[in-house]
Order: structure tokens, then sequence, then C-alpha cells
């Protein structure tokens, strides 16, 4: 019998393949988060993992990525984040997302790009003086989303090409791990990674309240790797 994580890896390779529709898509998509509802930690044989990971020094890396199946259409994978650690505010180009967390408590914040901004308006004087000179010309208006606590007991989040496409995720109150998929998958070439920072404006009158800038990794993020030790899966 197929295992859980195998089911979620054959039906995010079905809502992800390039020959459906756009109704065949989100009737999938809707599949796929109700599948990602049932993942535990235990389905995923975890538990030595996070014991090790949260007993190891903290010299080691803040963020551990184990890959559990990736191809050309998606790619699924567990990020296991230390008490306070944090994947700093990132995008995911023109892709979708489901997140599911299995461990612990993760603070997100999201964000969405907003579209109709004309491309005259003025950036406050209090955005501006957040930013660094070479960060100015290329901002992004967006929407910041309430950021909440995100537990295994919660519902998967999900993000698309135009919502929720940039977000941070922080542990907080111990160790915690989430189980994502993305697809596509980041490349080095049309989807690849890129980092941000978030300034706000007090002023009430203007009209964007959020602007995000590009930016460096931060130096207090890394990743490392762990081999996936769960359920065998084929596709
Ligand atoms: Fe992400």
């Amino acid at each position: 019998m197929s295992s859980l994580v195998e089911a979620i890896a054959k039906q995010a390779q079905l809502t992800f393949s390039r020959n459906l529709s756009e109704e065949n898509i989100v009737e999938n998509l809707s599949k796929l988060i109700k599948n990602v509802s049932k993942i535990r930690a235990t389905d995923l044989k975890l538990k030595d993992t996070l014991r090790t990971i949260s007993n190891e020094s903290k010299r080691k890396a803040p963020v551990t990525y184990i890959e559990v199946a990736e191809n050309q259409t998606f790619s699924m994978g567990i990020f296991l984040l230390r008490n306070g650690a944090r994947i700093p505010l990132h995008d995911h180009p023109g892709m979708h997302g489901v997140l599911k967390v299995i461990q612990g408590t993760v603070k997100i914040t999201s964000f969405s790009a907003l579209s109709n901004v004309p491309s005259d308006t003025k950036v406050p004087q209090d955005v501006i003086s957040q930013l660094k000179t070479g960060q100015i010309d290329h901002l992004i208006p967006v929407e910041k989303h309430t950021s909440g606590n995100v537990t295994d007991k919660d519902e998967p989040c999900v993000l698309k090409p135009k919502e929720g496409n940039f977000h941070e995720i922080c542990a907080v109150g111990g160790t915690a791990a989430f189980l994502d998929i993305l697809a596509p998958p980041y490349d080095l070439k049309e989807r690849d990674c890129h980092y941000y920072i978030s300034a706000e404006t007090k002023k009430t009158d203007s009209e964007v309240k959020c602007w995000l800038a590009r930016t460096a990794p931060p130096e207090d993020f890394w990743c490392e790797s762990a081999p996936y030790t769960g359920p065998n899966i084929t596709l």
C-alpha cells in the first residue's frame, strides 16, 4: 500500500504537470491540500532527526533541509528550524507552494505584490530612509498579510504566483519543522530565489503602505542538508 507521503508526491506530480487546464489545477490543488493536511512528523520518520537537531550545538546551521522528492515538475522537502531560526524573506518566482507545519510552531509573515500601482507612485521618505542607495531603484509595492503562528494543528499554507509569493518563516518556542512543496521547483535561471527586506511607511495618506527591496542573503542564515529516511517514493 502506498504511504501518505508517496500519495502526496503523486498528487503533486498530477496537480502541477503542465498539460492540465486551469480548472483541473484548481481541483487537483484542493486534493493535494487535503492530503497534505493529514501529514504528521511520524509519517516522515522524523523523530530521530528532530532529536539530533534539537540537541546539537548552536554552531550548526540554523536550518536543515531534507530533500524528499524532486523532478522538473515539483520539489518536496522538509525544513527543520532550530529554536529562533528564520528563513529570511524570499520569493518563489512564478511558483505555487504548499507548506504544512509538522512539528512545533512557526511564525509566517507573507506579502503579495500589488498590481496596478502606477510606476510614478511616490515612495514616502520614511521608506527611503530605511533602505540603502542601491535598493531604492527596484522597489516592489506589496500588501503585507497578517503574520500569525502556525502549528501542526493548522491547515497547510498555500502560496501562488500572485498571492503570498513572498514570505519569512521563523521558529517560535522550540525546534520546528514543515513539509514544503514547490512547483515548478527553483532553478538557477528563471526561478532563482531572491531575498528581500520590507520597509513600511507611517504616512496615513500613502496608498501603498509597504515595499520590498532586494538584499543579499543575511549572514545569520545558512542551510545544511540531511538525508531523507522516510517511506520510499516511486513516481
Ligand atoms: Fe518559501
